[in-house]
């Protein structure tokens, strides 16, 4: 059954500077009035955020950050997705399972069979209603994470892995064309902006 809130997803590498556009949408919104929920993966609930410095920070088995990615997502969507699109909310969620495909899928070279039965249990068929891919070549996003903080497991890992990032994440765009727009992040700030603000307006909900 379709939920009468919409649930936007925000999706890319390392470093292709989303986060700077997630925030300009959720403060437009919030300042017509409307009831905006911001949140992000892993993490969004006190479980999954703790759940978020052990995938981050600690060395595990691939089938064991799948797992706990996966845990975190669940609690997730039972605590605030699933509640916030029920009462007609906007979410605006930082990287969802398109994340899992590309960094643990195509990254890591996980199975995706596994990774597809995982998030057929936990999903139970919630999509995201648009998920907005910002796509640049791994060189400019690295460039651009250089000044960043202390790197996480994933920050720290070479241009050759988020090469693979970047196909896994254009895979799933291929496989779901319609769910899917496709920002070319390496514009000026501006230009993204604008690319961004383009793609809502032609869903209906600037
Ligand atoms: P962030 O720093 O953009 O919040 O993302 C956290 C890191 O976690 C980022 O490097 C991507 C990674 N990640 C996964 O490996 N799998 C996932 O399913 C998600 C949501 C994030």
């Amino acid at each position: 059954m379709s939920l009468p809130g919409r649930f936007i997803t925000f999706e890319g590498i390392d470093g292709a500077g989303k986060t700077t556009h997630i925030d300009a949408l959720e403060q437009a919104w919030r300042q017509q009035g409307r009831d905006v929920v911001r949140t992000r993966e892993p993490g969004g609930t006190p479980l999954a955020e703790k759940l978020r410095e052990l995938v981050l920070h600690d060395s595990m088995d691939p089938l064991t950050e799948a797992l706990l990615v996966f845990s975190a997502r669940r609690d997730h969507l039972q605590q605030v997705i699933r509640p916030a699109l029920a009462r007609g909310a906007w979410v605006l969620c930082d990287r969802f399972t398109d994340a899992t495909f590309a960094y643990q899928g195509a990254g890591r070279g996980f199975e995706l069979g596994v990774l597809r039965q995982l998030e057929t249990w936990v999903q139970e068929g919630l999509q995201p209603d648009l998920t907005l891919l910002f796509d640049l070549p791994p060189a400019v996003a690295a460039g651009r994470l250089q000044a960043a903080r202390q790197p996480d497991r994933f920050e720290a890992l070479d241009a050759a892995f988020f090469e693979r990032v970047r196909s896994g994440y254009l895979a799933r765009q291929a496989a779901q064309p319609d769910r899917f727009a496709i920002i070319q992040a390496d514009a000026r700030p501006e230009e993204v902006a604008e690319q961004v603000r383009e793609t809502i307006a032609a869903k209906g909900w600037a």
